[in-house]
């Protein structure tokens, strides 16, 4: 006989063994084992319970896949190439464990809804474990900016000093990017959990199965409406890559801001040594690898997606072997992700010190005080346009002077415009900057301690 013993005897001979390699998808799908097993159980059961098979032999089936999953923990269970798949290899297995009751297990079934099954079980474990990760990190922003509502850094737009800002603010507003991800993600899994057993290869099944039984029991909210969509769908594996690529994108963005912070240029915080590395040949240099790693690794998340895209695209219904490419861009994804939000929440809890004295330094040292003094004329009625330009002159004399504005005698405000009194001075002083833009959703000191309050009820639930 030929070497596969799973193929139909419409075979004479065996696979190369190159294109047996290449066919093969068991070195990286063993990964979906444990959903395998539990996706399988469910089928038998639903197999006994509909009168396929017997009660017993449902029984019978379950408890060797049971055996198979202890087999699996202990270390005991490692099948090889010629399994082909996990699918294949639990199968065999479970028929040297139960005898040929085992070859029953596959009735009404296909290893097109099988792995379709398989991968969202493995997708919705995945993703509530990276939503906890999100809330973890969450916390620990919000326990960092509780204490730095008073310390000011400086805000920027084009990377040129704005308008000064509470730590606690710039903190937040990764806060929020990571509660879109925290709630995106849960929307995703609404599609993900969708099941496709008992699609079948493609058409549905002749045996009268139950698709609620299963759907039901392996926790998903409803099966496939259509079966051709339900074993061909890769919609949701997508949707997972953009919510992760976003979620890279602003760990990213955040990273960036560490790797300059830490730069001799900006010095606004210190890396710990349990989160910075030395130099082989620089003595002297202390390097941000953790957020550069995870800037690094966010283009992984990124080529996944179009990865999967490309994919997709032009791919005829139903089932496609193509099909089999989509679980490494997964498994890399889900991985990356998780190790970078590891890594980051360990950055934030204990990897970094803000240098509030820097960073105090260098808010009052800058004209980023400017638009105070546009608003502090506006207020007594001057529009604003008007006080614009003018500050706009007093910024280019003081510029050429080496002054700032707080420099500025009351004489010389006067000058400038009879509006001035001596509260200019209080004004432009930076706690003042940053208290006073006191609007919703602004820096005020007010304003962020409500925020803070919002973000912790948020996270809540
Ligand atoms: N290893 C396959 C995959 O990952 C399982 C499904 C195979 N189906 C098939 N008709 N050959 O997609």
């Amino acid at each position: 006989m030929t070497q596969s013993k799973t193929w139909s005897q419409r075979f004479e001979s065996a696979l190369h063994p190159a294109i047996a390699r290449f066919n093969a998808s068991i070195d990286f799908d063993i990964e979906l084992i444990e959903y395998d097993l539990t996706g399988s159980a469910a089928h038998a059961k639903m197999l006994g319970v509909t009168g396929i098979i017997s009660s017993q032999e449902a029984e019978q089936l379950v408890a060797g896949l049971e055996q198979i999953r202890q087999e699996y923990r202990d270390g005991k269970f490692s099948p090889d190439i010629d399994a082909e798949d996990v699918h294949l290899a639990v199968e065999r297995r479970l028929t040297e464990i139960v005898g040929d009751l085992g070859k029953k297990l596959h009735t009404a079934r296909s290893r097109n809804d099988q792995v379709g099954t398989d991968t969202r079980l493995y997708l919705r474990d995945q993703i509530n474990q990276i939503r906890s990760s999100l809330r973890e990190f969450q916390g620990i922003l919000l326990d960092l900016a509780e204490k730095h509502v008073e310390t000011l850094i400086p805000g920027y737009t084009h990377l040129q000093r704005a308008q000064p800002l509470s730590l606690a603010h710039h903190l937040l507003a990764y806060f929020e990017m990571a509660q879109r991800d925290w709630e995106r993600l849960g929307d995703v899994c609404d599609r993900v959990n969708i099941s496709p057993l008992g699609c079948g290869a493609l058409a549905g099944t002749t045996f009268p199965i139950d698709r609620h039984y299963t759907a039901q029991m392996l926790g998903f909210s409803a099966p496939y409406a259509n079966s051709l969509d339900g074993v061909s769908d890769r919609d949701f594996a997508i949707e997972f890559l953009c919510a992760a690529s976003l979620i890279m994108v602003h760990l990213s963005r955040l990273s960036e801001e560490v790797i300059f912070w830490a730069s001799e240029e900006f010095r606004f915080v210190t890396l710990k040594d349990s989160c910075a590395t030395g130099s082989s040949i620089m003595p002297q240099k202390k390097n941000p690898d953790v957020p550069e790693l995870v800037r690094g690794k966010t283009g992984r998340v990124f080529g996944h997606l179009q990865a999967l895209l490309v994919l997709m695209k032009g791919l005829p219904l139903a089932y496609n072997k193509d099909l089999q490419e989509d679980k490494e861009a997964l498994f890399d994804s889900v991985n990356t992700v998780k190790a970078c939000l590891e890594a980051i929440a360990i950055l934030f809890r204990e990897g970094l010190e803000f240098l509030p004295h820097r960073l105090a330094a260098a808010t009052g040292e800058d004209f980023s005080n400017a638009t105070d003094v546009a608003d502090y004329l506006a207020k007594k009625g001057v529009p604003f346009r008007e006080a614009y330009n003018l500050v706009g002159k007093v910024v280019k004399t003081s510029l050429a002077e080496g002054k700032l504005l707080k420099d500025l005698t009351l004489a010389q405000w006067q000058e400038l415009h009879p509006a001035f009194e001596a509260d200019i001075y209080q004004a432009i002083a930076p706690e003042q900057v940053v208290a006073a833009r006191n609007s919703y959703g602004g820096t005020g000191f007010e304003q962020v301690r409500k925020a803070l309050e919002s973000a912790r009820e948020r996270i809540m639930n």
